[in-house]
């Protein structure tokens, strides 16, 4: 797979510590790099640290020490304007939880973030009906997510996610909450993405049947990479 180019995501020395009543270091001294294009999988027990790293590569939070750098400009030195950009235009965030708005139907969830950039309102239909077409699910476009099936709920959540056209998906678990079925297919049109659009894909796991879709496995435990390796055996070959 391509590593040419600059990397799109890097973490340089970064360290997260919670702290409060149980004060924890989740991340000890992290670098990596991630470049644009690429296939990567983070895999760990629980508790390891992955949706940590994920959340600071998304730059929905700031590291203790060390820096994150998106595109080269360091996130830190980024004004808060800044990072929500970033966050509306360069990447997509899916979590296992879908996060969708309940009081919204489908069509509202994907709409959200055209809404926060302003986007008129017959541009916000056009793209909607396209990523919703994407995701296959154009027919219920005025169902609730309570009406939804986990799969199709997810879905929901990776339309929503396209809708800006991210650079970059990270996804968090995406299948934690699916039967195996729909969790394959989910993988499989996250991958798609990549596949079809270039899209750097970043998947966060303990399921080792998802890592081995990945072009890239980084191993964490405990809050460092204790492996990073190319996947030369991966499922369905390149
Ligand atoms: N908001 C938080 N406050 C305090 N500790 C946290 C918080 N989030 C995570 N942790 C702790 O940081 C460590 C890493 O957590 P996390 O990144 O969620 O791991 P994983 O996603 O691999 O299960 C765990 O020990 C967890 O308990
Ligand atoms: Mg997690």
């Amino acid at each position: 797979m391509p590593t040419r180019g600059e990397p799109v995501l890097r973490m340089q020395g970064v360290s997260k510590e919670y702290v409060g009543e149980s004060p924890c270091l989740a991340l000890n001294k992290v670098s990596l790099e991630i470049f644009p294009g690429e296939l990567v999988s983070i895999i760990g027990p629980s508790g390891s640290g992955k949706s940590t790293m994920l959340h600071l590569l998304g730059c929905l939070d700031k590291p203790s020490g060390g820096e994150v750098f998106l595109d080269g400009r360091p996130v830190s030195k980024m004004s808060d304007n800044q990072l929500a950009e970033a966050r509306l235009y360069e990447i997509g965030f899916v979590a296992q939880t879908f996060n969708l708005a309940p009081t919204l139907d489908v069509f509202k969830n994907v709409e959200l973030p055209l809404i926060v950039r302003e986007v008129e309102a017959k541009e916000r239909k056009r793209i909607v009906e396209r990523d919703l077409s994407v995701v296959g699910l154009s027919e219920k476009a005025r169902s609730m997510p309570s009406q939804l099936s986990g799969g199709q709920k997810q879905r929901v959540a990776i339309a929503r996610a396209l809708v800006n056209d991210p650079k970059i998906i990270l996804a968090d678990e995406p299948t934690g909450n699916l039967d195996s079925k729909s969790g394959q297919e989910i993988i499989h049109f996250i991958i798609s993405l990549h596949k079809n659009r270039g899209i750097t894909v970043i998947f966060v796991s303990h399921d080792p049947k998802i890592a081995a879709q990945t072009d890239r496995i980084i191993s964490i435990i405990d809050g460092r990479i204790e492996s990073d390796v190319r996947n030369k055996r991966k499922e369905g070959g390149n």
